[in-house]
C-alpha cells in the first residue's frame, strides 16, 4: 500500500504497532489534527471522540462537517462540544463545488487528515487531491467484497459466513483505495440486517481509532 511503500517496512510497522499496549499509548505531539465528515447517525464520529477522551487516541477533532442539517452526527457534536459545520449538498451546483467547500473548511480548520465516517456522497478529486493519502473512509464489509451501497445487505444476500469492516485510503475508484486495516465479523445463522449491521458497527468503533493511530506516523513523516 502506498502508506508504506516498502512492504517489509509495512510489515514491521504492523508488527510493532499491532500490540494493543503500543496502540493505546502511541502519542503524537501535537495530537493528530482531524477533520471528520458524516451524513447520518454519527456513531463512528462519536467513537473517535470517545477514543480521544479515554486517552486511546492521541488526536483532536478540529471540525465535523455534515451534509444533512440536524442529523445525528450534528447532534452528537453539539453534545460533545465539537465544532460542526453544515454544508448542505443540495445548495451546491455539483459534487466538485461541494468538495471545494469541504476543502476550504478543513484547510481553514488546519486539519492534517480527514475521516469519512459515514459520508454518504461520492467524493471527487477536489477533495482527494487536497489530502493525498490523508483521506480515510470506513466501509461495512471486508473489501474488496461488497463495495458500494448496502454492503451489509449484499453480504447477507451472498450468504458469506464472515463479513466485517475496512478502513481504507480514499481514491477516485469508489471503495477501492489501499486498505489500512480490517476487522472480521462472523455472520450468524439467524442474522438479520440490523443485527449484523450492529455487530459490524461495534467493530468499526474499535477499528477507526486504531487505523488513525496506524496512519499517524506516516502522516507525520510525510
Ligand atoms: C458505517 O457503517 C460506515 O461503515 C458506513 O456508514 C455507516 C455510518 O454509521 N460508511 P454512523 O453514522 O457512523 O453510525
Amino acid at each position: 500500500m502506498p502508506a508504506f511503500s516498502n512492504p517489509s517496512q509495512h510489515e514491521q510497522s504492523q508488527q510493532v504497532l499491532l500490540h494493543p499496549s503500543h496502540i493505546e499509548s502511541a502519542q503524537f505531539d501535537p495530537p493528530l489534527q482531524l477533520g471528520v465528515m458524516a451524513s447520518g447517525r454519527g456513531s463512528n464520529f462519536e467513537a473517535i471522540a470517545q477514543a480521544i477522551a479515554r486517552g486511546n487516541l492521541s488526536a483532536s477533532i478540529r471540525l465535523l462537517v455534515v451534509n444533512n442539517p440536524g442529523c445525528g452526527a450534528q447532534q452528537r457534536a453539539e453534545r460533545l462540544g465539537i465544532p460542526c459545520k453544515v454544508i448542505d449538498h443540495r445548495i451546491h451546483r455539483d459534487r466538485r463545488a461541494l468538495d471545494r467547500e469541504l476543502v476550504h473548511c478543513f484547510q481553514a480548520a488546519e486539519v492534517e487528515a480527514v475521516v469519512m465516517a459515514g459520508w454518504m456522497r461520492i467524493v471527487t478529486s477536489e477533495l482527494i487531491q487536497a489530502f493525498p493519502e490523508r483521506l480515510l473512509n470506513i466501509h461495512p464489509s471486508l473489501l474488496p467484497s461488497f463495495r458500494g451501497l448496502d454492503a451489509v445487505g449484499q453480504a447477507l444476500q451472498a450468504g458469506v459466513k464472515i463479513s466485517g469492516c475496512t478502513v481504507h485510503l480514499v481514491t477516485e475508484d469508489m471503495d477501492a483505495g489501499p486498505i489500512v486495516t480490517q476487522a472480521a465479523v462472523p455472520v450468524l445463522a439467524n442474522d438479520n440486517h440490523e443485527a449484523l449491521a450492529q455487530r459490524i458497527r461495534r467493530q468499526e468503533h474499535r477499528l477507526l481509532p486504531f487505523a488513525l493511530t496506524l496512519m499517524g506516523p506516516h502522516w507525520r513523516q510525510g
